[in-house]
């Protein structure tokens, strides 16, 4: 699958796990290990499109020709794909995002103190639903869901909601596939479309499968 059928168009990928800080010494993570995300600009660069991949991620090797943009936080990163997402005819939001960031960022490190913290949280923007709002009849929108229980039923439900033209829907409560694995195996939603089972493969290799499917029901 390394043609050059993605010559020509422009795809945006974000990749990782948002940190969302606390203090100038802590911060609240997640366990995106970014392989996906990286795999799916590697997948599309191979394949002849011009890359752009919004992370968080500094760890993996990203080959020359992609162009590298690096987020902290939720903000930064909906900030950076506004910038790209008009001229992007692929936008894919393979990062898990924050679903909320602490409410006051404290300067200082905060000392300890009592036996119990209470952190306020307020809820981040949800950047592929408001991708999904203002897409246009051009562009190609793929998200995806991890989901612990009720896979079939949370993956629609957000395919709907965040009006993506592909869904990758993810069990991450299995530790052979999902958040730092090397394999993964998912299900593929698309709007008025049969759910299909992709077989366990490696990420890489499902990139390429998430492309095919990208490329055979766009217009
Ligand atoms: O709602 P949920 O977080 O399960 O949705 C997952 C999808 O939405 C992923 O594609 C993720 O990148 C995206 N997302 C987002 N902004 C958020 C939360 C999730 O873009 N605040």
């Amino acid at each position: 699958t390394s043609n050059a059928d993605l010559k020509g168009k422009r795809v945006l990928v974000s990749a990782g796990g948002t940190l969302e800080p606390i203090d100038p010494v802590r911060y609240i993570a997640n366990r995106s290990s970014g392989k996906m995300g990286y795999a799916l600009a590697n997948a599309a660069n191979a394949r002849g499109a011009q890359v752009t991949l919004v992370t968080t991620k500094s760890d993996l090797p990203v080959p020359r020709g992609i162009q590298v943009e690096k987020v902290v936080t939720a903000a930064e990163m909906e900030a950076v794909l506004l910038k790209h997402f008009p001229t992007a005819d692929i936008t894919i939001m393979a990062a898990a995002v924050a679903d909320y960031r602490v409410a006051q960022i404290s300067s200082q490190k905060i000392k300890k103190k009592n036996e119990t913290w209470e952190l306020k949280l307020l809820k981040n923007p949800d950047i592929l639903k408001h991708l999904g709002q203002i897409k246009r009849a051009d562009q190609y929108l793929v998200g995806f869901a991890a989901e612990t229980d009720e896979l079939l039923k949370n993956a629609t439900d957000k395919l709907l909601a965040k009006n993506v033209d592909l869904l990758v829907a993810n069990d991450v409560s299995r530790s052979d596939i999902g958040f730092g694995a090397d394999e993964n195996q998912v299900l593929l939603l698309r709007p008025q479309k049969d759910v299909k089972t992709t077989p366990k493969v490696t990420k890489e290799r499902l990139a390429h499968k998430i492309l095919d499917e990208v490329l055979s029901s766009s217009k």
